[in-house]
């Protein structure tokens, strides 16, 4: 009997308008980001794509909903606020998981929780909860939520940087956690599937933007296991492959979510539906990638790809 898990996939979307910038929330970082922001991505991310691409991946009915970062643009208060309204919109915290990207974790918050207003989208459920390993993490990260016969497991890849600067890093503790989470035998039978901002193989970005410890997580995956690693931040679709211990591992990256113009060579706004179903050795994964071909066209299919795994 064939039980096919479906994951629509957004990221990257940056809704928030930078607003409420007081001089007491003022530094380096975020008056780069102001100016890059009104000089270029200001023009890119509109609300109403992402409005568009929300209303047809409800529509396609998904499972679950993964969101790999990249909500706001510079840190502001104001935008922790706007981004949880439009998680809100998405649908229940249970039906929604997020991961920072490093506009969500971006510059010192002060008083402010930051991403921790998120963490009802950011928080195990009860399976996720009584996993062995898992309690004891840094922030909250790994977590992990069980949808159908996929076991979501959630990564913090966002750490504040100085300007310029758009690395991230997973840590030590972290992937500790992470090796033991996916080694759990409570996740045997089950495909895993990881989330993550920052493209987590090495190579993937250049370095002032790419995963720090890259080389660490492939080396988990090595030898762990997964079955599916999803993430953004390159603003562009992408498919790389990791290695595990029983073959290939695909690492699906996905464009943004937002975009209402062409922007560098990033694609105009999409995400992917992913369709995670048992096969006869390992698991079969579709992803569909749906989104915008013209600016002022309608959401449309745009690719369609069987990625066999484990089997291949
Ligand atoms: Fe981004
Ligand atoms: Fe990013």
């Amino acid at each position: 009997m064939h039980q096919t898990t479906t994951i629509a996939h957004i990221s990257d979307v940056h809704v928030t308008p930078p607003r409420g910038l007081t001089p007491k929330l003022l530094n380096v970082k975020r008056t780069l980001g102001l100016m890059n922001w009104h000089r270029g991505r200001k023009r890119v991310h509109k609300a109403a794509v992402v409005d568009l691409l929300v209303g047809d991946m409800q529509e396609c009915n998904p499972d679950h909903f993964a969101v790999t970062g990249d909500l706001c643009n510079i840190g502001l208060p104001s935008e922790y606020t706007a981004a949880l309204a439009w998680l809100k919109r998405i649908g229940p915290a249970s039906d929604v998981t997020v991961v920072p990207g490093n506009h969500d974790i971006y510059t010192n918050t002060g008083k402010h929780p930051g991403v921790e207003l998120w963490r009802e989208f950011m928080s195990p459920d009860e399976f996720g909860s009584q996993l062995a390993g898992v309690a004891a993490t840094q922030r909250g990260f790994p977590f992990v939520r069980r949808v159908r016969n996929v076991a979501l497991v959630a990564v913090n890849s966002a750490v504040e940087t100085p300007p310029f600067v758009a690395a991230g890093r997973i840590g030590k503790e972290q992937l500790a956690a992470l090796e033991t989470v996916l080694q759990n035998e409570a996740l045997e039978g089950m495909a895993r599937v990881v989330l993550i901002h920052h493209p987590p193989l090495p190579g993937l970005a250049p370095k002032a933007r790419a995963l720090a410890d890259a080389e660490d997580f492939a080396a988990v995956l090595a030898r762990t296991g997964a079955e599916l690693v999803l993430h953004g931040h390159n603003h562009r679709d992408m498919l790389n492959w990791a290695h595990g211990p029983q073959g290939r591992i695909p690492v699906v990256g996905i464009a943004s979510g937002s975009a209402a113009a062409r922007h560098k060579d990033e694609p105009l706004g999409r995400y992917n539906i992913v369709r995670v179903t048992p096969a006869e050795k390992g698991w079969a994964i579709e992803v569909l990638g749906r989104g915008l071909l013209a600016v002022d066209g309608g959401v449309v299919e745009i690719e369609r790809e069987m990625l066999a795994c484990c089997d291949a």
